[in-house]
């Protein structure tokens, strides 16, 4: 069973105010009053889970070329913002477990590295993570992730990912056993949302950085929205349909 999610989600922590996905990210997000985080996994070369957006190092570190290419040893040796390291996913549950922060774990596999990601990145999150703290969403655009996320770990709930509504959305959310879809915002007309609800799923969006466009969404049934600007609409008129 999924607990009820906060209707604002971090984004990569509050990565409109903080070096993405570093714990100083996730931090201010606890610190603006989120009550939940997105964040995004990935493999070293050396197979430990790290939190970490893109393929390459270039964009959000002074190092280069892939993630996957080096060592944690070797990552944690670059700054990935204000003198911020590269966490791993240990690191990254360890402060939302100190902090009372739920999470919505992103796997973000290479390809070819779908079913290693998530063997490793969900091990390495259920022997963490208390069973009496709300359930990871673990959620992925990779199909493959969340076939093998339902292997190991069965009872944490899912979330299908992907820019627009996919149209065998039906089918693959009974597949993978999804308990919410996650779509990009501008996608989401009201009618929509009532379409995917009306099957029984939560409806989330990415990534709502306005006040006035989180609430449209909310009047129009998305239960929660992925913000770089948590601190734009924990204020907000959360108005639920
Ligand atoms: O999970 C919501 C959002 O994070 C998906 O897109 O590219 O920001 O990981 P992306
Ligand atoms: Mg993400």
């Amino acid at each position: 069973m999924m607990s009820p999610l906060p209707p604002v989600i971090g984004h990569r922590g509050a990565a409109g105010l903080a070096p993405e996905n570093t714990l100083a990210s996730f931090a201010l997000a606890a610190d603006l009053g989120c009550a939940m985080v997105e964040f995004d996994v990935r493999l070293s070369a050396d197979r430990v889970p790290v939190v970490f957006h893109d393929d390459i190092l270039d964009r959000c570190t002074d190092g280069f070329g892939p993630v996957a290419a080096l060592t944690l040893a070797q990552l944690k040796r670059l700054d990935a913002g204000g003198g911020q390291s590269i966490p791993t996913l240990a690191e990254v549950l360890t402060l939302c477990l100190e902090r009372h922060l739920a999470v919505n774990i992103e796997i973000k596999p290479d390809g070819g590295r779908e079913r290693e990601t998530t063997d490793i990145a969900l091990s390495a999150a259920g022997a963490l993570w208390p069973s009496d703290r709300p359930l990871p969403l673990v959620s992925s655009f990779s199909g493959k992730a969340l076939e093998w996320a339902r292997q190991v770990a069965p009872h944490w709930p899912r979330g299908l990912l992907a820019e627009r509504l996919p149209p065998a959305w039906r089918r693959l959310a009974d597949v993978y056993g999804c308990a919410t879809i996650n779509l990009r915002h501008s996608w989401l007309t009201a009618a929509r949302v009532a379409e995917i609800k009306a099957s029984g799923l939560e409806v989330l969006a990415y990534t709502v950085n306005r006040k006035g466009r989180a609430e449209k969404l909310w009047f129009r049934g998305v239960s929660a929205v992925f913000s770089d600007r948590p601190d734009f609409l924990l204020g907000a008129n959360i108005r639920m349909s």
